[in-house]
């Protein structure tokens, strides 16, 4: 075994050898790299932009970093058509200036997660290109998921499945083949039988950590190994079968031996690596990803999908840390991320709609006019249900801009949408573009402090309200809110422990953790009274004393 040194090899300094268990209860802040900040001014985040804002992440208080693709890429969606898993896109940046970020996110304490994208590849990767041009049946194209048609002619495709973005998840090649695409058609599908595909991404995975990499969040986890049929299912006959490991293309079984050959080499480095599994499974399927024989953590998307009610978030956190404790992971926590409708906005419109984010794309739909939003209580519940979060057990997955209490942008013109989600079902969705408008670092400027010229996607007035420097000055502000709340939680560095205290109000949740720490939540309307102890924060001014409705008290006890 290899055993290679991260500190020495890309000198960092000594001290970032750390406890190897440091992800199991970590706060970790998801860039998405083209939104968080701009150095050169060609309106397209970049990693220069990242580094010049190492010290705003490092007084937020977070432990590490996850960025979302920065590879290469024609941007078919969002980066995650990845053209060289082992470079930068210029428009972000060089190799060079990665080094930079890593040593300065490493100078702060802050570990580095990236993002891998295992299920697809680019149109534009060089194995695409190669497949393109070799013949059918040829080994170039057994990197990917290719057949014939079927029709008298074969111009028929060889099933009727749907892509993840709608429109067909099959398209036809020149020489009258077709390829499997699960997402956009600029994103074809690997064949993970492949050796080469397994190796490549063996490779890929120790480039980033000899360049300090310290773990990975792998993009659609559960989709990369299929087994077809030589007569394939129609997408009703894939829809029925049960995804219990045997389902054609979802959640297979086999995927697991992919994660421990990924282990391997996560092992060989140290503090080991460690992976976080994108993979949209049933719950009790989860916990496998976490494996620690596999990639370590898997995301628990339960909270983001439920309405905010006490009944509802007891149950999945009993739930979820029992998973966990089974297979000896941590859980993780997520209320809002690159993909889905922002928590201060779900939270704001009317209950039992807000799963998944559905009722946020109804309303952003109609131009976000009708269900009507309420702002107020949407922030004050996603404050709320934030500090429920960050004092569990557990790690605590952050997206951009949450810490600013953001809503989710409704009025972006359909010319300045990128979300291919809305170009192929405009019925179904606007797509996620709202939620990745660039921040606003100032109440002034031409992209709110963004950088110097315009931003990408277009940015609503309000963001200068909204923006960090406008924040910093108020003691009351979300952003103010977050960085107390990661200061205190990183003060008491509380294990994975959790007691469950009854309050005698259905609608009030409160939970003990080691070191005296209460954390009391009132999901209700009305005022309750608070337990004995110091209040040490709160998700909004308490009310003579009392917890009112939509807030969360951190007590000391
Ligand atoms: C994941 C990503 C999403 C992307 C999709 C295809 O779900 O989070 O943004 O569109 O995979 O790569």
């Amino acid at each position: 075994m290899t055993v290679r040194s991260t500190t020495a090899e890309s000198g960092l300094p000594a001290e970032f050898a750390v406890d190897p268990d440091w992800w199991r209860q970590a706060v970790v802040y998801q860039i998405y790299p083209r939104s968080f900040a701009d150095a050169d001014g060609n309106g397209i985040g970049d990693l220069q932009g990242v580094t010049s804002r190492v010290p705003y992440l490092r007084e937020l208080g977070v432990d590490a970093v996850w960025l979302s693709p920065f590879y290469p890429s024609a941007l078919a969606d969002g980066g995650y058509d990845v053209d060289d898993y082992r470079d930068v896109d210029p428009r972000i940046g060089t190799l060079a200036d990665f080094d930079a970020m890593a040593a300065a996110l490493a100078a702060a304490g802050i570990k580095l997660i990236v993002d891998i994208v295992p299920n697809h590849t680019s149109d534009r990767h060089e194995w695409f290109r190669e497949a393109l041009t070799a013949p059918p049946h040829s080994p170039a194209r057994d990197r990917y998921i290719f057949r014939d048609g079927t029709g008298p002619d074969g111009s028929l495709p060889p099933a009727d499945w749907r892509s993840a973005f709608g429109g067909p998840a099959w398209t036809r090649v020149p020489d009258g083949q077709w390829y499997l695409h699960t997402f956009t058609r600029e994103q074809p599908d690997l064949n993970w039988d492949h050796p080469q595909v397994r190796e490549d991404f063996l490779r890929t995975l120790r480039f980033w950590s000899d360049r300090g990499v310290h773990g990975f969040r792998v993009d659609v986890a559960n989709g990369l190994v299929k087994d077809l049929p030589e007569k394939l299912p129609s997408q009703a006959e894939l829809d029925a079968m049960p995804q219990d490991g045997s389902h054609p293309v979802l959640d297979r079984d086999e995927v697991h031996e992919v994660y421990e050959a990924w282990r391997e080499v996560f092992d060989e480095y140290d503090p080991p690596r460690f992976g976080i599994a994108e993979a949209w499974v049933a719950p009790e399927r989860r916990a496998r990803y976490a494996s620690p024989r596999g990639l370590g953590q898997a995301f628990n998307f339960d909270l983001l999908e439920a309405d905010f009610d006490a009944g509802r978030f007891r149950e999945i956190v009993t739930f979820n840390l029992a998973s966990v404790r089974r297979v000896g992971s941590s859980s993780t926590w997520v209320l809002s991320n690159h993909d889905v409708v922002r928590h201060a906005t779900r939270y704001g419109l009317p209950p039992a709609a807000g799963n998944e984010g559905r009722a946020g794309v109804r309303w952003l739909l109609n131009g976000g006019r009708e269900p009507a939003l309420d702002t107020g209580a949407g922030l004050r519940r996603a404050r709320a249900a934030t500090l429920f979060t960050l004092a569990l057990p557990g790690s605590a997955y952050l997206y951009q801009g949450e810490e600013l209490g953001l809503h989710e942008v409704a009025d972006i013109p359909d010319g300045a949408r990128q979300d291919p989600a809305f170009f192929r079902d405009r019925e179904a969705t606007v797509g996620r573009d709202g939620c990745r408008v660039p921040l606003p670092w100032s109440a002034e400027g031409p992209s709110y402090g963004f950088g110097p010229g315009e931003a990408h996607l277009p940015q609503p007035s309000w963001f200068a309200d909204h923006s960090v420097a406008v924040q910093e000055e108020d003691p009351g502000s979300t952003l103010n809110l977050y960085r107390r709340a990661l200061a205190h939680r990183r003060r008491l560095r509380a294990g994975e422990s959790l007691e469950w205290v009854e309050t005698g109000h259905e609608q009030v949740l409160a939970f003990r953790r080691p070191n005296g720490w209460l954390c009391v939540t009132n999901f209700g309307d009305s005022a309750v009274d608070l337990p004995e102890g110091e209040v040490v924060l709160t998700s909004r001014p308490l009310e003579g004393g009392r917890l009112p409705g939509a807030t969360t008290a951190w007590l000391q006890t």
